[in-house]
């Protein structure tokens, strides 16, 4: 039997709950999905590697055929060293689809045997993303529903901001 493997590549600095609904979806329509944290020297985050790594595994642990994992290179090369047949991404609104259309297109240039997934997260998510969760986090603003309890308290100790009661 054909087992479908997929990745879902990303930075997830922090992973927010719009990219759990993703992994959700994703791990109901393919065999295993991998997530991928890009180890990027060219961008300053604000969790290492290790500490997405460790947030990923322990908001996803609920899936038995989900794992994390961090990776280096082109997104390409790490999917054919894991037999994966496609990548998913995830839509929220017309402004992402340029940005996602174009690595896709790319990526089928590098390797024509990968397909591209687009899935769209639940419409309470469309307008989350992890620059406003570090933003509203750095300014002291409720998170709640944004991201799970255990990456909230990772966040608020990272920055050293006072947990916000408002919701
Ligand atoms: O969450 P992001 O930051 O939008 O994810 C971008 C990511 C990691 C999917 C993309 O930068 C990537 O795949 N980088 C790996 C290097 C690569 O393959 N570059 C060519 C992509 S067309």
């Amino acid at each position: 039997m054909n087992r479908v493997i997929a990745i879902y590549p990303g930075s997830f600095d922090p992973p927010t709950n719009g990219h759990l609904d993703l992994i959700q979806r994703g791990a109901k329509i393919f065999d295993e999905l991998v997530v991928a944290i890009l180890r990027n020297p060219e961008k300053t985050a604000l969790f290492t590697v290790e500490e997405r790594l460790e947030m990923l595994r322990e908001c996803t642990g609920q899936w038995k055929n989900v794992h994390a994992e961090a990776f280096d290179g082109l997104l390409v090369d790490f999917a054919r060293n894991r037999g994966a047949q496609a990548v998913l991404r995830g839509i929220r609104a017309v402004s992402d689809y340029e940005y996602e259309l174009q690595m896709a297109w790319m990526n089928r240039k590098l390797d024509s045997s990968l397909e591209t997934v687009f899935m769209m997260p639940a419409a309470d998510y469309s307008y989350l993303s992890s620059r406003l969760v570090r933003e509203i986090a750095s300014l002291g603003g409720a998170l709640a529903g944004f991201i799970p309890p255990l990456v909230e308290t990772r966040l608020r100790a990272r920055l050293g901001v006072k947990l916000n009661s408002r919701k």
